[in-house]
């Protein structure tokens, strides 16, 4: 099954002259690999940000934080074919290449790396990263294969890009652990640096697919955060059952009529359900709204 959504994929880059824009950008890995060499040689750090493009604010505090702690920061962009399920939305992702160029221009990028599918995914390509007991749950049941195809993709821009730290956003949680996972597990030497979810002044979480919501569903993705806050309100006035918590954010979801995949507490780093909130534990949580799904967590505090 999954080859026929892998080699189907075309490479959508439209065409740019690179000579326009003061960002390197490089498509082929050996290529990548040796500027990598040079910007490490020249200072470290280097930093990475992993992106599939249609970059928003939450994108933009990954790349400024890159930028301003690392002597180059690259960012990659790159729809990646391999952890969209069939049905999923792999062919209406949005995609804004030449919008994006121009941001890491203007935030001070040293290089985007923006690969095609064929560079990625060779002929006969038949090797996969897995973390089993994190992909699992939460998301994993919803969408098979999404976490192999996540890991397998960021081990292979962390083999490219050669970074010494790598940013990724608390938005994706469940993709955040796995990946922090896979790198102490593979001892691949990149310190993966977590970074606050970005909100819209509303509480929705920025999501390059909040641009597939009509009005009316983007006034129900509200729904997601308010029933996060209700969670979290409700730890501050003493109730720690997760039950109650996980009640108390499904009525706001319920209210919206959203269709509810999960909403769990879990611990932080294991993602196991949880009982009672104590010690680090997350609200998690995602929901259908029309032909969009959305994710979102909060971090619970005793
Ligand atoms: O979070 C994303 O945008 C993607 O899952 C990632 C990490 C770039 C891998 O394709």
């Amino acid at each position: 099954m999954f080859p026929r959504v892998l080699f189907s994929g075309t490479c959508r880059l439209p065409e740019f002259n690179s000579m326009d824009l003061a960002v390197d950008v490089i498509d082929s890995p050996a290529r990548m690999r040796e500027l990598s060499d040079t910007f490490r040689e020249a200072a470290p750090p280097l930093g990475l940000v992993p992106t599939m493009g249609a970059l928003h604010e939450g994108h933009l505090s990954l790349i400024r934080r890159a930028v301003s702690e690392c002597a180059s920061a690259v960012v990659s962009i790159f729809v990646n074919p391999a952890q969209f399920g069939p049905g999923e939305d792999l062919d209406t992702y949005p995609h804004t290449f030449e919008k994006d160029l121009e941001v890491c221009r203007e935030e001070g990028v040293s290089a985007v790396y923006a690969p095609s599918v064929g560079q990625m995914y060779a002929k006969g390509f038949d090797t996969w990263v897995e973390v089993p007991s994190l992909a699992s749950g939460l998301c994993g049941p919803c969408r098979p294969g999404h976490f192999r195809g996540v890991a397998t993709v960021v081990a292979k821009l962390f083999s490219a890009c050669k970074p010494d730290r790598a940013y990724f956003g608390e938005k994706d949680y469940q993709q955040l652990v796995l990946i922090r996972r896979m790198a102490r597990d593979l001892d691949m030497g990149v310190e993966i640096v977590s970074c606050p979810t970005v909100r819209e002044k509303d509480g929705v979480a920025m999501s390059s697919r909040n641009v597939n919501l009509r009005r009316e569903e983007r006034e129900n993705s509200r729904s997601l955060s308010r029933g996060l806050f209700r969670a979290r309100e409700l730890l501050g006035e003493g109730e720690a059952r997760a039950a109650v918590l996980i009640q108390a954010a499904r009525e706001e979801l319920t209210k919206a009529c959203v269709e509810i995949d999960y909403v769990e507490v879990v611990d932080s780093e294991t993602l196991a359900p949880l009982e009672t909130v104590q010690g680090s534990c997350r609200m998690v949580m995602a929901a259908k709204i029309g032909a969009t799904r959305l994710i979102d967590n909060i971090s619970l505090v005793p």
